[in-house]
């Protein structure tokens, strides 16, 4: 007795859950996590951080889409010593026993033509990051009592063979997406991804806030590169990285940044990023380091509080952006561009900025019809939006970075 109304309770109380969970957001698309199987992973050695499994939310295509694929690599920054790695090992960016068993999936990943026009009805998978080496090293650490593993390169591997014998290996059409270090482990593993695919696949790429510039902060301090470096030298990146872009870059400090690998990756690119990237901003142009004194907190919180100089510094790390681009923005055929002036920091996972009523713009394409039309070839689509203060189409909130 006392076991079936503890059981109603139970029942109703999920009831409830489910309830609340669908009346905040009833147009929401929740999918479920699923782990690496545990056999690919010991084969391969892929693990989280913290020896947990990878894993990843797939959502299923349907219709016209059950033959197309789009990968999505999920965003978090880097750790780059021990500390933060560990740090990082006990939380979801580490490991997979802290990530929620469900994830809402909005922007490029929703099932919905109307917030999603091209790629609702595929496959859509999101690849959780849990290495903290944007899905590229290969070591471990070990100290007796402490271990980690740095294995996103075997991670991405893993991800790949589970995700094959799924449909993936008889994809028609595919297209790898990711955003912040997920847009760079994009760069990283957009060609690999394309010898994985069946030669007759239309297979291309596009990262979202991935072009991460090598830049000095406004101390003149080289904080991007020192912790690109860290990073690479700590998880045993360098040998997973492009061997010609390696070989012609002699500092390896370098061979972490996008701008250098451009010109190395065959697969059709497209290059998605606000000119004003916000975690840029904050933590490569600007890191509080570089600015004891405070000088740039109210130009950090909204534009409209920066000085003359300080909106200046932000016009030359727009034209930096322009120049490292500028040669695939001329000379690449196949690849396409959204380069925006809002502040913001991802574009493709947030509905506001993907494909809504009043998302920002750039020749009157939001940045959904933009990609689409560069995927399936409807238009050439490179898109330069003129600098700040000219959009009226942006959001100049600043959102969580
Ligand atoms: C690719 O080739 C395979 C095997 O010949 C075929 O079944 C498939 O339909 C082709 N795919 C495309 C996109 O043409
Ligand atoms: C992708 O990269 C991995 C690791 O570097 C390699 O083992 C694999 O063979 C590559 N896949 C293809 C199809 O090139
Ligand atoms: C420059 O970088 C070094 C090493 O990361 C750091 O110790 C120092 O505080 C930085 N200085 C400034 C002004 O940012
Ligand atoms: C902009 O695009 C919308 C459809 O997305 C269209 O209704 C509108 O007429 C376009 N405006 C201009 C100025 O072309
Ligand atoms: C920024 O400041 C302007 C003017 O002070 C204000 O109108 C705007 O709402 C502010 N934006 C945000 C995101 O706080």
């Amino acid at each position: 007795m006392v076991v079936l109304r503890l059981s109603v309770v139970v029942v109703v109380l999920l009831t409830f859950v489910q309830w609340c969970a669908y009346s905040q957001s009833p147009s929401q698309l929740f999918v479920d996590i699923t782990l690496v199987k545990s056999t690919t992973a010991k084969d391969l050695g892929a693990y989280c951080l913290d020896g947990s499994l990878p894993a990843y939310h797939f959502s299923k295509g349907f219709g016209s889409g059950t033959n197309n694929w789009l990968l999505h690599i999920e965003g978090g920054g880097w750790c780059n010593d021990v500390k933060s790695c560990l740090e990082r090992a006990k939380t979801r960016r580490g490991s997979s026993h802290y990530m929620a068993k469900g994830r809402v999936f909005p922007g490029i990943l929703s099932n919905k033509d109307s917030h999603n026009p091209d790629f609702y009805n595929w496959n859509r998978v999101l690849l959780r990051y849990c290495d903290g080496a944007s899905l590229a090293g290969n070591s471990k650490y070990e100290d007796g009592t402490k271990s980690l593993y740095f294995r996103g390169q075997k991670i991405w591997q893993a991800m790949i063979s589970d995700l094959l014998p799924q449909g993936l290996a008889h994809a028609e059409k595919a297209l790898l997406s990711g955003d912040s270090a997920g847009g760079l482990a994009v760069f990283l593993h957009c060609d690999n991804f394309s010898r994985s695919l069946p030669g007759n696949a239309t297979v291309k790429c596009i990262s979202d806030a991935g072009l991460f510039l090598d830049i000095k902060d406004v101390a003149h301090n080289d904080t991007i590169r020192s912790l690109f470096h860290d990073v690479v030298s700590l998880q045993g990146v360098e040998q997973n990285l492009n061997q010609e872009c390696t070989s012609s870059q002699s500092d390896p400090k370098q061979w972490f940044f996008p701008q250098y690998l451009l010109s190395y990756i065959k697969t059709p690119l497209f290059i998605l990023n606000s000119a004003y990237d916000t975690w840029q901003f904050h933590n490569i142009l600007v890191p509080s380091l570089a600015d004891r004194k405070g000088k740039w907190n109210n130009c950090k919180k909204n534009v409209t509080f920066c000085t003359d100089s300080q909106i200046q510094t932000l016009q030359d790390f727009r034209q930096k952006m322009l120049e490292v681009t500028y040669s695939f923005y001329t000379h690449s055929t196949r690849g396409g561009m959204f380069i925006n002036s809002c502040f913001a920091h991802g574009q493709s996972l947030y509905q506001e900025t993907w494909f809504d009523i009043d998302s920002p713009r750039v020749q009157n394409k939001t940045v959904a019809e933009a990609v689409g039309d560069w995927y399936f070839e409807r238009k050439v689509t490179k898109l330069i939006e003129c600098p700040y203060p000219c959009s009226a189409s942006c959001y100049h909130s600043v959102p969580a970075a």
